[in-house]
């Protein structure tokens, strides 16, 4: 779907199945292992959760947070610990760092298309022997995305929702360790696939009102908006149907820690 900057994030929304949404972040963190940072920077914070989990990590570490969303802002600051933990709204596509020793960005870059640029700058930005962790989904070819996909090019949507559909924003973990060797970092990069069972009414559209779905629903009148959820809600319950123990709604995600050298 669209760039960020045509989606108003919900941090109500996106905290929905938060233990489902966490997981991949704190197995990105558990793998760094036995690192000590004392300066670390998270790039597309969110409301906050991931970073007060890494100041916990590691209590003597500065904590720097950023996201372009004000409403996501707005949430995070309720975990601010003065001096230590701090949040503040900035577009990655224009930071510009220096001297960490650890950047995390969780769940962020298939919302910026220009981040194939903007990797090697970040790793630029870290001391030597810091590591650049990130995260993405690698589902744009599940049936979640590929109705979304579909409906917003359809007759009835594609003149309001048509400019929102793009290629798949991210590359694979192999792509990105190319990218990441080639500008001098040791890389460590893989795949999960979460076969998240999921609980509730209609649980994959609970799931994508917090994520891909923001641009559309930010695109739309609340009349408009209700149309095509019940349209979108039809087609899900097809691809998702709930079986006796929950709905099962397979998720790919992508690693990376790239160490500079
Ligand atoms: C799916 S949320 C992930 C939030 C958080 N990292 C987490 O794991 O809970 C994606 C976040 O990326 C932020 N984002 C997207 N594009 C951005 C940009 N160009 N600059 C800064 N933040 C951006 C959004 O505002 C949103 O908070």
């Amino acid at each position: 779907m669209s760039r960020q900057a045509e989606a108003v994030w919900d941090p109500a929304q996106y905290g929905v199945y938060g233990d489902e949404r966490f997981r991949p972040f704190r197995e990105l963190v558990e793998r760094l292992g036995d690192v000590a940072p004392r300066r670390i920077i998270d790039l597309g914070c969110g409301s906050g959760e991931p970073a007060a989990t890494l100041a916990g990590r590691w209590p003597a570490a500065v904590v720097e947070a950023l996201d372009s969303s004000p409403e996501m802002i707005d949430a995070a600051r309720a975990h601010e610990i003065p001096g230590r933990l701090t949040f503040r709204v900035q577009d990655l596509r224009t930071w510009d760092g220096h001297d960490a020793d650890l950047i995390v960005s969780n769940a962020v870059l298939q919302w910026i298309p220009e981040h194939l640029e903007l990797l090697p700058r970040w790793t630029d930005a870290l001391a030597p022997g810091g590591r650049l962790a990130f995260q993405v989904p690698g589902n744009f070819a599940a049936p979640s995305h590929a109705i979304l996909r579909e409906l917003c090019t359809s007759d009835r949507w594609t003149a309001r929702l048509g400019h929102l559909v793009r290629d798949a924003p991210v590359l694979s973990a192999e792509g990105y360790l190319d990218l990441l060797a080639g500008h001098g970092c040791d890389v460590d990069a893989w795949e999960t696939t979460y076969m998240q069972t999921l609980t509730g009414d209609d649980p994959v559209l609970e799931w994508v009102k917090g994520t891909a779905l923001r641009p559309v629903l930010t695109a739309l009148d609340a009349t408009a908006a209700d149309a095509f959820i019940a349209e979108y809600r039809e087609r899900l319950r097809d691809a998702y149907p709930p079986r006796p123990h929950g709905t099962v709604y397979p998720f790919r995600r992508i690693f990376v820690i790239a160490r500079r050298t």
